[in-house]
């Protein structure tokens, strides 16, 4: 990939927590940076625009409303991206065991999670440089063979889901010549992680940029943790 122009990073989901510090990491390594907030409501994401100034550009997207993917595809027609990175995600009835959740809420956390960032790689990958990586933040609860002590019932089976998904598209790819990755930042203090998590937001998004960076000219795709090791799946 070609190291001598500008970069262009698309970040879907960076209104706060690890898309926001995504966001910032990248601006931060000299990028153009393209990120998407839902609604109109002023977000963390736009006080990073008093020093970023024209490299970052802030899109709108909720990614559960194809309409507005369409748009944002319309809006994007043309550009060139290196670095395509689906954050987007949420946790809804986290802590109840399955028996207990609402299927309001399987469904809302199935379509966000799994259903909608597959969308959007569906919607977007083209504007992906071959040679260039599509990323999605998974978790390394979305592990199977690593659940061996429950709790996050749904979640875990909508990220299991989400990284079912990205096999199945990466297998459907006639030349794999774009990096394909599933991400687990590891446990961050975010309105998600909540307080107790382990890492804070600095001690992961660079790491996950480093190895986006590292992994970015590998064809296939891997899951991978923060600290650039296989996930099991
Ligand atoms: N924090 C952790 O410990 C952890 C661990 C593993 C994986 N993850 C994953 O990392 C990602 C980011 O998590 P986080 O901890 O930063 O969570 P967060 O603080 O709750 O932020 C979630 C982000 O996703 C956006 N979002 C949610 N639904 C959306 C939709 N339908 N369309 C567009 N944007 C939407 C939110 O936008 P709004 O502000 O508009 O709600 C917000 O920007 C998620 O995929 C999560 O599953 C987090």
């Amino acid at each position: 990939m070609t190291t001598n122009k500008q970069q262009t990073a698309l970040i879907v989901g960076a209104s706060r927590g690890l898309g926001l510090a995504l966001a910032a990491e990248y601006l931060k390594r000299g990028w153009q940076v393209i990120a998407t907030v839902r609604g109109s409501a002023r977000t963390p994401l736009h006080d990073l625009q008093a020093s970023a100034g024209d490299r970052l550009e802030i899109e709108h997207l909720d990614i559960d409303v194809p309409e507005q993917l369409d748009t944002l595809r319309a809006r994007l027609k043309g550009r060139v991206l290196e670095v395509l990175f689906v954050n987007a995600g949420v946790a809804i009835e986290a802590e109840k065991p399955i028996g207990d959740v609402s299927t309001e809420g399987f469904t809302r956390m199935m379509v966000t999670n799994a259903l909608s960032p597959m969308r959007v790689i569906e919607t977007l990958d083209k504007l992906v440089v071959p040679g260039g990586a599509i990323v999605v933040m998974s978790s390394g609860l979305g592990s199977v063979a690593n659940n061996v002590d429950g709790g996050w019932e749904t979640y875990r089976a909508s990220k299991a889901a989400l990284n079912t998904l990205m096999r199945s598209y990466a297998s459907r790819q006639p030349e794999p010549s774009r990096t394909l990755l599933l991400i687990a930042p590891g446990w961050v203090r975010t309105d998600m992680g909540g307080p107790d998590a382990a890492l804070d937001v600095s001690e992961s998004i660079p790491l996950v940029v480093d190895v986006v960076t590292q992994q970015t000219g590998r064809s296939g795709l891997q899951f991978l943790n923060r600290l650039g090791e296989t996930m099991p799946w």
